[in-house]
C-alpha cells in the first residue's frame, strides 16, 4: 500500500473534532492551521468558554495559536454536539482510564460514538484515535452506526489512527510525528489517509484497523516493560553500590542494539501505566496472560515504596523518623515541565508518607494548586510553596520527584538540608545528597 494510491479527492471540508484535551486540542489547531475548518466539541463547558476566548486550558498549548484559530473562524470550540452534523470528518480523542476493578473503562468512548451516531450526516468519516485494545473500533464504536441501518463503507467510514503526542517534546509536533492508520475497508481507509495528509507528514498505512490498535500498544508496552527492566536494576545496583545512571549512560555509548530509559519514583501519565492493561483484559478472551506486562506492572508500582525506603534511611541518617519529619515534594507532575498530574508517582508518595505521619507540602511552578485526586481520597488540598530558601530550609527532607527544567538545582542543594532525589538532577554525595 502506498500512501499517494490511497489519496482521495473527496477530502473532508469540514472536520470534527470530539474531547479537546491533550490529542484533540493540538490536533484541531494543525487542521485549522492548514485552513480547514474544525468544529471541537468537547462536553467540558467550562473548557468551551476558555477556548472561546481565545485561551489555552493546557500550558504548554499557546493561546496565540488559539485565538487565531477561533478569530480567524477556522476553529469553532462548542459543548452542542447538534453541530457535529456539519462535519464530513469526526475524530474521537476522548479518554481511555481503567476502571476500579483496573479494566478498561469504555465509556467515554461509548458515550462520545453515541453522540457522534445521532448528530452525523450520512457519508462521514469516522475516526477513533483513543489508546484502546485490538477490537474497540469495530466491536463498540461501530454499532453505534450499524444500530441506525447504515452500512460500513457505504453509509459511513470507519478507521483507527493511534495518537501519539508527546506533550511539551520540543523535537516532535503532531505535524512531525509519523501516523499509522487502519481502515475498516479500503474506501474507509483511503479517506483517512486523505484526511490525515493534509496535515500530517508522514502517514503511513496498515492493513486494518486491529493492528494500528495493537501498535499503539506496543509502542507503550516497550516502554512500561523497560521502564519496569532499569527500575528493577535500579534497586539492584544501589545494593550493590553501583549508579544506575552511571550505568545507563555507560551502556547507551553502544551505538546500535541498545536504547536507553531511565529510572525513577514509579510510571505516571495516561498513557504508560494503563494502556498496557488494556492488552491484559483482552488476552484473556483469548485464554492468554499477558506475564511481561503484569511483571512490569508490579515492579513499576512498588517504585514509590523503594522511594519512601530512601527517604526513611536518609532521615535516619540524622537520627530522624518519618513521623513527624516535614517533607517537601519538589514536582508533582508526572513528568517534567508538564502541568498534568494523572497517576504522578508523586501522589502516591505524598499519600505513603502522610500516612507514616510525615508533613507533606510541595513546590511545582505548573500546579500552584493540588485540588486532590480520585486515586487518593484522603490527599488534602494544598497549595505550592513558593521557590525561596525559607521553604527548603524549613524541611527535614527535600524529595525530587519531578526533574521540571527550570527549577535551580545548585539553589535547592545549598537551601536544603537533606535531599532524596529520584530523577538524577544532583550529585549524590552520601551525607546531604542520597539518590532514591
Ligand atoms: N495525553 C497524551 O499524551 C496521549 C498520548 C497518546 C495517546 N493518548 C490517548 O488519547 C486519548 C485522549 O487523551 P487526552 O490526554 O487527550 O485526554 P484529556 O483528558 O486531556 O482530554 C479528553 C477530553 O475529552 C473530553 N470528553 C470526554 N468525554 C467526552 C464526550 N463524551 N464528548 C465530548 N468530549 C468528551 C473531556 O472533557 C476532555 O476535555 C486517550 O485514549 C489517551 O490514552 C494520550
Amino acid at each position: 500500500m502506498t500512501v499517494n494510491s490511497l489519496r482521495s479527492s473527496a477530502s473532508p471540508k469540514i472536520v470534527a473534532v470530539v474531547g479537546l484535551g491533550y490529542v484533540g486540542l493540538p490536533l484541531s489547531l494543525l487542521f485549522s492551521q492548514k485552513n480547514i475548518k474544525v468544529i471541537g466539541f468537547d462536553e467540558d463547558i467550562t473548557r468551551i468558554k476558555i477556548l472561546k476566548s481565545g485561551k489555552s486550558p493546557i500550558r504548554h498549548i499557546d493561546s496565540s495559536a488559539i485565538s487565531q484559530a477561533v478569530s480567524g473562524k477556522v476553529f469553532f470550540p462548542t459543548a452542542d454536539a447538534s453541530q457535529l452534523k456539519k462535519a464530513d470528518a469526526i475524530i474521537l480523542c476522548v479518554p481511555t482510564p481503567l476502571t476500579k476493578q483496573r479494566e478498561p473503562d469504555l465509556e467515554f468512548i461509548r458515550a462520545a460514538a453515541s453522540k457522534v451516531a445521532a448528530n452525523a450526516q450520512k457519508g462521514v468519516l469516522v475516526v477513533l484515535e483513543s489508546t484502546t485494545y485490538p477490537g474497540t473500533t469495530k466491536e463498540v464504536v461501530a454499532p453505534f452506526f450499524e444500530k441506525k441501518g447504515w452500512k460500513m463503507g457505504k453509509d459511513f467510514f470507519l478507521a483507527y489512527s493511534p495518537e501519539r503526542e508527546d506533550p511539551n517534546n520540543a523535537k516532535f509536533s503532531t505535524a512531525s510525528i509519523p501516523k499509522l492508520v487502519g481502515g475498516a475497508d479500503p474506501e474507509s481507509l483511503k479517506r483517512a489517509v486523505s484526511l490525515y495528509s493534509r496535515v500530517i507528514q508522514k502517514v503511513v498505512p496498515v492493513s486494518s484497523m486491529e493492528t494500528a490498535e495493537a501498535a499503539k500498544l506496543l509502542e507503550n508496552i516497550f516502554r512500561a516493560v523497560n521502564i519496569a527492566l532499569v527500575n528493577e536494576l535500579k534497586i539492584v545496583f544501589d545494593r550493590m553500590g553501583i549508579d544506575v545512571w552511571e550505568v545507563v549512560d555507560a551502556a547507551k555509548t553502544k551505538p546500535f542494539g541498545f536504547m536507553p530509559f531511565y529510572p525513577g519514583p514509579g510510571l505516571g501519565g495516561h498513557c504508560i501505566p494503563i494502556d498496557p492493561f488494556y492488552l491484559t483484559w483482552k488476552a484473556r478472551e483469548f485464554d492468554l496472560s499477558t506475564k511481561f506486562i503484569e511483571l512490569a506492572g508490579e515492579i513499576n508500582t512498588q517504585m514509590p515504596f523503594f522511594v519512601v525506603s530512601k527517604v526513611q534511611d536518609a532521615l535516619g541518617k540524622k537520627g530522624k523518623a518519618l513521623r513527624k519529619s516535614r517533607i517537601l515534594i519538589l514536582g508533582l507532575a508526572y513528568k517534567k515541565d508538564v502541568d498534568d498530574l494523572r497517576e504522578s508517582p508523586a501522589l502516591k508518595l505524598m499519600d505513603i508518607l502522610e500516612r507514616q505521619g510525615c508533613v507533606i507540602d510541595y513546590h511545582d511552578p505548573y500546579i500552584p494548586v493540588f485540588s486532590g485526586d480520585r486515586h487518593f481520597p484522603k490527599l488534602k488540598t494544598k497549595r505550592s510553596k513558593p521557590f525561596a530558601e525559607a521553604t527548603f530550609s524549613k524541611a527535614d527532607l527535600v524529595l525530587v520527584c519531578t526533574n521540571h527544567s527550570q527549577i535551580d538545582y545548585a539553589k535547592i542543594k545549598k537551601w536544603s538540608k537533606l535531599v532524596v532525589d529520584t530523577r538524577n538532577v544532583l550529585k549524590p554525595d552520601g551525607k546531604k545528597v542520597f539518590r532514591a
